[in-house]
């Protein structure tokens, strides 16, 4: 299985802070924004990314993370001329994919919980469909929205609703077959002129081939997207750190965790940044002071 990061979009609810700079760049409590879904798509275990964004930002993402070897992955950059919606990552990506399985998470999203790292292991191992999530929120209208019955049969699924049908909406973390590209090809743009992620899920619950699977009452997933989301996010990644010590989103942790780098490597990327508190807790993770 492969996986595309979104990182374009026109961030227009962050306006002024992503008038001259991409959203997924902006600083999330110690780190930028996208180290967050990239740690996500490390720790599923998957190794062949696809960083898809604005051609004005392409050449910033890639000072940030270079072709990922520094890390044990293997990162490439494509571009979205425009904002087509987040289905036009499978077109952008489709020599990408290959034929191949594909993941898709959205640079804005954050995702933290006990759990997850199983949760994600065996959504990797998804051979047939698509499996997407489903997590209760207070007020779902601004997402998409999945209605499903006592057995997780999913009924109906719907596009920023202005009457939800349940309180589940669906976080930007999806899991696709190697029919993605055929169905993305399908899809016509709505209303707004944007191809939907709704419309492809709704695709393979035509073809009887959706999964959905529920995020519990104790996980944390916010969208980073908006001035409330962003200062959530950078509040909670500190309360747990400070907490508990444990770094959320730490690209090099998960990187050495998963085995894709060793120890004197990790310490070799903290030493870099030595005089941040983020650098030495890459070193003494490393064993090293
Ligand atoms: P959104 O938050 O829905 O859109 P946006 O980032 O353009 O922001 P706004 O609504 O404030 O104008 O996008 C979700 C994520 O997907 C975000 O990380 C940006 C990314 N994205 C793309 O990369 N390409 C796209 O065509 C769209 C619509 C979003």
């Amino acid at each position: 299985m492969k996986a595309i990061i979104l990182a374009g979009g026109s961030g227009t609810r962050l306006y002024p802070l992503t008038k001259a700079i991409s959203k997924q760049l902006l600083p999330v409590y110690d780190k930028p924004m996208i180290y967050y879904p990239l740690s996500t798509v490390l720790l599923a275990g998957i190794r062949e990314i696809l960083l898809i964004t604005n051609p004005e930002y392409v050449e910033l993402y890639r000072n940030l993370l270079q072709d990922g070897s520094q890390i044990g992955v293997h990162i490439q950059y494509a571009v979205q001329e425009i904002p087509r919606g987040l289905p036009d990552a499978f077109i952008i990506g489709e020599k990408f994919i290959n034929s191949d399985k594909c993941m898709l998470i959205l640079g804005d999203n954050i995702f933290y919980g006990q759990g997850f790292s199983n949760l994600l292991k065996k959504a990797v191992k998804l051979e047939k469909g698509a499996l997407i999530f489903g997590y209760y929120v207070k007020d779902p209208r601004a997402y998409g929205v999945v209605e499903f019955d006592s057995n997780m049969n999913v009924i109906s699924i719907e596009e920023k609703p202005e009457k939800p049908k349940s309180n589940y909406a669906i976080p930007g973390i999806y899991f696709f077959d190697d029919k993605v590209v055929e169905l993305t090809k399908t899809l016509r743009p709505s209303k707004r002129g944007e191809l939907e992620i709704t419309d492809l899920i709704k695709k393979y619950l035509e073809l009887g081939e959706l999964k959905v699977e529920l995020f519990g009452r104790g996980f944390m997933w916010l969208d980073m997207g908006t001035f409330d989301g962003l200062l959530e996010a950078s509040n909670f990644v500190e309360t747990i750190q400070k907490r508990q010590g444990f770094y959320i989103g730490c690209i090099e942790e998960v990187a050495y965790r998963m085995g894709y780098i060793d120890k004197e490597q990790l310490y070799k990327l903290g030493y870099k940044m030595r005089n941040s508190e983020y650098g030495r807790y890459l070193m003494e993770l490393a064993g090293e002071s």
